[in-house]
């Protein structure tokens, strides 16, 4: 039997543990930690993510605001912006969500954003500090994984841990993190040769490459852990009925809704050979806020001389 590592578990002990540090920010400093989320556009994807950010700012007492220039905004707008929330004291992080309108250069906006409030953890200088395993802001998936391991008592250290996927977001910074803690780690991506092969060596298996369940049971050693943070929503029927053909929930899903979110891993095969893994959704699609909140509170700590770290 493998154990199903539950994401709402982790987050609502990780939520739990921010209510009292935003008390005694609110008590110590006469205002709660302030948290200005940008939406360029009206990417639905992206507005849906917004609004969940918000809501979960407003039920732990951090203040929010959301600024929403339109979709053909310019970088030099974005940047003026940015300067402005870089200025306000009382603005503890600042979070550009992505992807921005494709006029606007993403880079540059980012590196605009002071590090001390770059809650994403996406700034030149909080990458440096990741690399380098010194204190900064971290990047919210990747962080809120070892969390997950970390709350499960999931070994790191001396395990072979494979991340599949190399992005900025979560690939790179994932692996870096479990490097840290002493994992023995392997990065494969789009043109890594014998990929299940690769994969079939962890014990610690993170898919983060949205491509949807690419990972099948050939790619998982028995009884390893398997870390999903692919979302993949299929439409398609033909695919989705090949994908799932031995999935039934996950295909009855899709008859009835004429859509399903699927991982980056086979909903049904992890089942067969991981020893516990994360579901989609449920998994760590509820890990990012959590931490995007976490480090808004650290932000703010370190902003007012709160803490030490
Ligand atoms: N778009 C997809 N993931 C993310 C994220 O973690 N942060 C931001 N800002 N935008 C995203």
């Amino acid at each position: 039997m493998s154990r199903i590592l539950d994401g709402k578990w982790v987050r609502d002990e990780i939520q739990r543990e921010c209510l009292p540090r935003v008390r005694k920010i609110v008590a110590q400093a006469g205002r709660a930690p302030r948290l200005a989320v940008i939406l360029a556009g009206s990417d639905p994807g992206s507005e849906i993510y917004v609004r969940n950010k918000v809501k979960v700012c407003q039920e732990l007492g951090i203040a929010s605001e959301k600024l929403t220039p339109s979709e053909s905004v310019t970088t030099a707008e974005l940047l003026a912006a940015i300067e402005e929330l870089n200025r306000r004291e009382e603005v503890d992080g600042i979070l550009v969500q992505l992807p921005l309108p494709k006029q606007a250069e993403s880079r540059a906006v980012l590196a605009a954003i002071q590090p001390e409030k770059d809650v994403d953890g996406f700034h030149p200088v909080n990458v440096g500090h990741l690399v380098a395993n010194r204190p900064g802001l971290r990047p919210c998936t990747p962080a809120g994984i070892m969390e997950l391991l970390r709350r499960y008592e999931i070994p790191v250290a001396g395990r072979r841990a494979v991340v599949v996927g190399r992005s900025d977001i979560v690939g790179k910074p994932m692996a870096l993190m479990l490097l840290h803690q002493h994992a023995t780690v392997t990065i494969c991506h789009s043109r890594t040769s014998n990929l299940a092969e690769e994969c079939a060596r962890a014990d610690i298996l993170v898919a983060a490459i949205g491509k949807p369940a690419l990972v099948r049971r050939e790619f998982i050693k028995p009884g390893a852990t398997v870390i999903d943070v692919g979302m993949n929503r299929l439409t398609d029927g033909a695919q989705a009925r090949s994908l799932l053909a031995g999935a039934p929930e996950k295909l009855a899903l899709f008859e009835k809704n004429g859509s399903v979110l699927v991982g980056d891993v086979h909903p049904a095969e992890v089942a067969l050979a991981a020893g516990a893994y994360t579901p989609v959704p449920g998994g760590v699609g509820l890990l990012t806020v959590a931490m995007l909140m976490v480090n808004t509170i650290a932000a703010a700590e370190r902003r007012l001389g709160l803490c030490s770290a």
